[in-house]
């Protein structure tokens, strides 16, 4: 996930930067660059924009060899590649025209398309495919002042980063410098952390504390909305009309390890945490204003998916458990014939594979050796394959047709949790996508469920604050089991699986999942006084069915917990533990139900006293067979 930091004061700049940098590297990035105030030959100030591919070591050791970098001000970034490939011309900052204004952003500008169409009619030359450097120009223009556009000239960094604000939609976290304001950062955010802090030697700025906290520990956290001009002798806070706040100022006392994890106890809290944000963005910019579907970075035609009469998902561990959700959606909406198969297995067999087939491949690493190996069979055998993966660049992305990032962001944890709601979402997009391309489904009805697709955010965050105590509850009962089955039917089936393998992954608790339907064919024998049976029971057309179920198992014994619809009361005669989760259409009832599921994994692992971040015996990426 990209990472800002910026300096101004009467330190060198470039250390600051860097030792800032590298205490954002844990959370991932492709890229990194500085722009740092420097002189010019007529004693001019100019900036020196330094970017490089790779880890920040590289920057640092450049940086040091340049004795001629004095600069007292200056700001960096860090970058995990979104729009753009991971290149030197793509990393951060991004630079105006003439060079005088560099900025440095997190964030994603949904319009930039539109923006940087028009910047370009008004003779603005771009030097990235970055959706980052309208900004660059657009304060340009508000500070340079722009005929064309109706603008006189500001000459104020702050003034003219306010203005581009105004026409910019999306998220941003963003900081700014200008040649001709030696010494000034001009600070902006919506929906993108911003910390800023006055430490002994200047101003700082930081999308993250952790870069901070050596120089400071009281922080100002940015408001949406507000704004920031830090000077190496104050900083002055402003709201969008230009008038001075007076922000809250925030102690903080975490060492670098809680800063890491932004003060949760593990790094799989903090992603399971995340999940609302990884719903929005995965969104963001997915629906045209006419109600279309946007994925372009698709690299298929709408030709050639109407062409599409059957679909393998291939994926291994929890990004198979999402491809048996895609092959519910993309049956259930665009009914196509899909079939979901572990890539180790798919890489071995004579699969029928015609040039109608899609192969859809998911996997958050995008480097995992089965997945890649199955991937070049299909394309071998004349399929279109269609990648699903968090990593931009990854091998998964360029060995693709097309592509859907997951914005997760760079997952620490070992056991997956938001990459895979990543990839739920993304999976659920691709579904709607061909039930409209196959005519199955009408813009009206894709419009609304991307709707309620969207909802699913607020949905998690509920459950998030509401269902601790319920999750612990359940965790408490069954920390001690020897095995623990997990059912549910339809859905709840697949959401079954995801959530074994995350109980079992974390501590070590043996776990299975079954469809409940096929309890009474064998697994049901397991079940005596006590023995753990977690249930996907959500009101859904199978609720009855799942019901009745559980009651057979809670007859010979077995400790139900269940996972159900709020106000559904019926469910605690034969649950002895219920944690609810709010009421939504079954086909996203996997982007809620697993948030419980992947809480309670945690819980149990802990009370267990297992290292939730780190299990023994697995790895994030399993680069061979
Ligand atoms: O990077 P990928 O999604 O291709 O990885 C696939 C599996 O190795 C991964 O999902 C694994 O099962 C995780 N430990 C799940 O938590």
């Amino acid at each position: 996930m990209c990472g800002i930091v910026g300096y101004t004061g009467s330190n060198k700049a470039a250390e600051i930067l860097i030792s800032g940098l590298k205490r954002m590297e844990y959370r991932g990035y492709d890229s990194a660059g500085v722009a740092l105030e420097d002189y010019a030959e007529d004693g001019a100030v100019k900036l020196d924009v330094i970017r490089r591919v790779g880890k920040v070591q590289g920057l640092e050791s450049e940086l040091a060899a340049r004795e001629d970098l004095t600069a007292t001000c200056g700001i960096g970034h860090t970058r995990w590649a979104t729009h753009g490939r991971p290149t030197v011309k793509n990393a951060h900052p991004h630079t105006s025209c003439d060079g005088k204004i560099a900025v440095v952003h997190n964030g994603i500008v949904e319009n930039f398309a539109e923006l940087r169409e028009e910047l370009e009619g008004r003779g603005h030359v771009f030097k990235s495919d970055t959706d980052t450097e309208v900004f660059a120009h657009l304060i340009e223009e508000a500070y340079e002042g722009n005929e064309v556009a109706g603008k006189p000239a500001t000459h104020d960094l702050m003034a003219a980063v306010r203005d581009a604000c105004s026409y910019v939609v999306g998220a941003y976290g963003l900081a700014a410098v200008c040649a001709d304001e030696p010494g000034t950062i001009a600070v902006a955010r919506k929906d993108n952390p911003i910390i800023i802090g006055r430490g002994e030697h200047g101003s700082y700025v930081a999308s993250d504390v952790i870069a901070l906290i050596d120089a400071t520990r009281d922080v100002v956290v940015l408001e949406d909305g507000q704004f920031a001009k830090l000077t190496p002798d104050a900083i002055e806070y402003t709201d969008a009309e230009g008038n001075v706040i007076e922000p809250e100022v925030t102690h903080v006392d975490w060492d670098v390890d809680m800063a890491e994890k932004a003060g949760y106890p593990d790094f799989m809290l903090k992603e399971i945490c995340e999940q609302p944000r990884v719903v929005r963005d995965t969104l963001v910019g997915r629906m045209s204003g006419a109600g279309e579907l946007d994925i372009d970075e698709l690299g298929l035609t709408y030709e050639e998916l109407n062409l599409v009469d059957r679909v393998y998902v291939i994926a291994c561990g929890t990004s198979f458990h999402a491809g048996l959700i895609a092959k519910n959606l993309i049956e259930g909406w665009a009914r196509i014939p899909t079939e979901v198969e572990a890539a180790s297995e798919f890489r071995y067999r004579n699969p029928i594979i015609t040039p109608s087939t899609l192969v859809v491949a998911v996997s958050q690493s995008g480097e995992t050796a089965d997945t890649l190996a199955a991937i070049r069979d299909a394309r071998i055998k004349g399929a279109k394959v269609f990648g699903i993966t968090n990593v931009v660049g990854s091998p998964v992305a360029r060995e693709s047709d097309g592509v859907i990032y997951t914005k997760a962001n760079k997952e620490i944890a070992v056991a997956s949790t938001k990459s895979f709601i990543g990839q739920v979402v993304s999976l659920t997009l691709l579904s709607m996508l061909l039930a409209q391309v196959k005519g199955k489904l009408t813009t009206g009805q894709v419009r609304m469920l991307f709707r309620e697709l969207g909802d699913t955010a607020e949905q998690i965050q509920h459950i998030l604050y509401t269902q601790q105590v319920a999750i612990h509850e359940a965790a408490l009962a069954c920390k001690d089991a020897q095995s623990a089955l997990f059912v549910g039917r339809g859905m709840g089936a697949a959401i079954s699986y995801e959530g074994a393998l995350k109980l079992k992954e974390v501590s070590y608790l043996h776990a299975e999942a079954y469809a409940a339907g096929e309890m009474k064919h064998g697994p049901i024998a397991l079940i005596d006084q006590g023995f753990p049976v977690i249930a996907i029971a959500t009101k859904s057309p199978v609720y009855d069915k799942t019901v009745s179920n559980l009651k057979e198992c809670e007859a010979r014994g077995a400790m139900i917990i269940a996972v159900a619809t709020e106000g559904d009361e019926e469910i605690k005669q034969i649950a002895d533990h219920v944690i609810y989760i709010p009421k939504v259409r079954d086909a996203f009832v996997p982007i809620t139900a697993t948030v419980p599921l992947q809480l309670l994994a945690r819980e149990v692992a802990i009370l267990r006293g297992c290292d939730v971040d780190q299990p023994r015996n697995l790895a994030k990426s399993v680069t061979v067979e």
